[in-house]
């Protein structure tokens, strides 16, 4: 496999950063629209970045699931390593990668836990084998097999009654207080455009591709 050859050239779609909204999240809302009209698979799967007590940063996969109020949702465990880095430490990134419209999104902020109804609400719509899955996983912790949890889904698929939400399972939001645009260029000039809050004031700035 040859890479350091591989130099892919962007610049498919125009963006003017001084014809944008005064507010982030209403570029962030026109963009993902952007991605889900163009029926690009998974266009809500985010990298989330945490970092742990010895400030060690870790990242993974999950799906944004809604946008309330600015705030972007996610579920996950609560004891994952994730949740644990989020209880010791707030802070999270969320990045976007839209290939296809080369485009990238940054995100970051504070993140807090939502209430257990939500969660609840949520956990009850997702269907049954979902359900089960997450009740009967304890993600992050180590297994010797997956036929352990494979064991634990059916004995908890017998109980046959109604799943509620585990309160070690729940969605997250993050409260954002910096966004980054960035949408791909002809020769590396790629446009970037960040918004910073400061004193309650989102101030937009070009950034050097
Ligand atoms: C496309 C995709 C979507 C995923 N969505 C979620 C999700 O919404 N929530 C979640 O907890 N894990 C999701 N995962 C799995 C995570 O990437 C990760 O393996 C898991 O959350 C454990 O992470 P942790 O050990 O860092 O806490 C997804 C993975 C992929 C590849």
């Amino acid at each position: 496999m040859e890479m350091a050859d591989l130099r892919p050239d962007f610049g498919k779609y125009t963006f003017n950063p001084q014809l944008t909204p005064e507010h982030p999240d209403q570029l962030f809302s026109i963009w993902l629209q952007n991605a889900s009209d163009t029926q690009l698979s998974e266009f809500n799967a985010m990298v989330l970045s945490t970092v742990n007590s010895q400030n060690k940063p870790s990242s993974r996969i999950v799906l944004l699931k809604s946008v309330e109020n600015n705030r972007l949702v996610f579920y996950t465990h609560y004891e994952s390593r994730k949740g644990k880095d989020l209880a010791t430490n707030p802070n999270a990134s969320l990045l976007f990668f839209w290939k296809e419209l080369e485009r990238q999104v940054r995100i970051e902020g504070l993140v807090e836990k939502v209430p257990y109804d939500q969660s609840n609400l949520y956990f009850k719509s997702r269907p049954l084998e979902s359900q089960l899955s997450a009740l009967a996983s304890p993600q992050s912790q180590p297994i010797k097999d997956i036929e352990e949890i494979k064991m634990r889904r059916v004995a908890i698929g017998q109980l046959k009654q109604a799943l509620e939400c585990p309160p070690s399972w729940g969605g997250y939001a993050l409260i954002p207080d910096y966004y980054e645009f960035w949408q791909g260029g002809h020769n590396r000039l790629h446009r970037r455009l960040s918004y910073s809050l400061k004193q309650n004031q989102w101030v937009k700035q070009q950034l050097a591709p």
